[in-house]
């Protein structure tokens, strides 16, 4: 797994430097620390976006490298003092041994500390409904 934490970033320092900026409103989670599993797109992204524009610094993963580095990038970009900081890691969270080189590079980054996990990966399985009981054929005979 390639970690794409920026070397020498200190989380809690990004942390402190949002709190001092000062946050949205009352509603703040500076000082946080949170791991968003797929955070690159749909309902994984905007919880990535919303909780470091609160102020958490956010580390987030997904299987495509390419996609988190823009997505990074995207993020630095729009960095303003206030926001928490964010990193990720290419991880496939089915497969154990990078589910825990994630793990490791979470605990790396914040020191050991999680405040917050979105467990956001995960898969729908869908089927037809039953039909109702009044249109099931009777399997037994009297
Ligand atoms: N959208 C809905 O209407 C809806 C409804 C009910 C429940 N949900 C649930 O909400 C969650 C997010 O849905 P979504 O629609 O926002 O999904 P999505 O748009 O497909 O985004 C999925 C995110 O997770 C990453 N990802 C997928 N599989 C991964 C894996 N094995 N390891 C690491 N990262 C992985 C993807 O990046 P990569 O592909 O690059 O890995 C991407 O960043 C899912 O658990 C879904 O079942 C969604």
């Amino acid at each position: 797994m390639i970690s794409m934490a920026a070397a020498g970033e200190d989380a809690a320092r990004a942390s402190s430097a949002a709190a001092a900026a000062g946050g949205r409103g009352r509603w703040t989670l500076r000082g946080m620390t949170a791991l968003v599993t797929g955070g690159t797109r749909g309902i994984g992204r905007a919880v990535v976006e919303e909780l470091a524009a609160l102020g958490a610094a956010v580390h987030t993963c997904s299987r495509n490298e390419a996609d988190l580095r823009a997505c990074l990038a995207e993020w630095d970009a729009v960095s303003d003092g206030t926001r928490g900081a964010v990193t990720g890691s290419v991880c496939d969270v089915s497969a154990r041994d990078q589910r825990e080189g994630l793990l490791g590079d979470v605990a790396a980054r914040f020191g050991g500390r999680l405040d917050i996990l979105v467990n956001n990966v995960g898969t729908n399985f869908t089927k037809a409904p039953s039909p109702p009981p009044s249109t099931r054929r009777r399997t037994t005979r009297s």
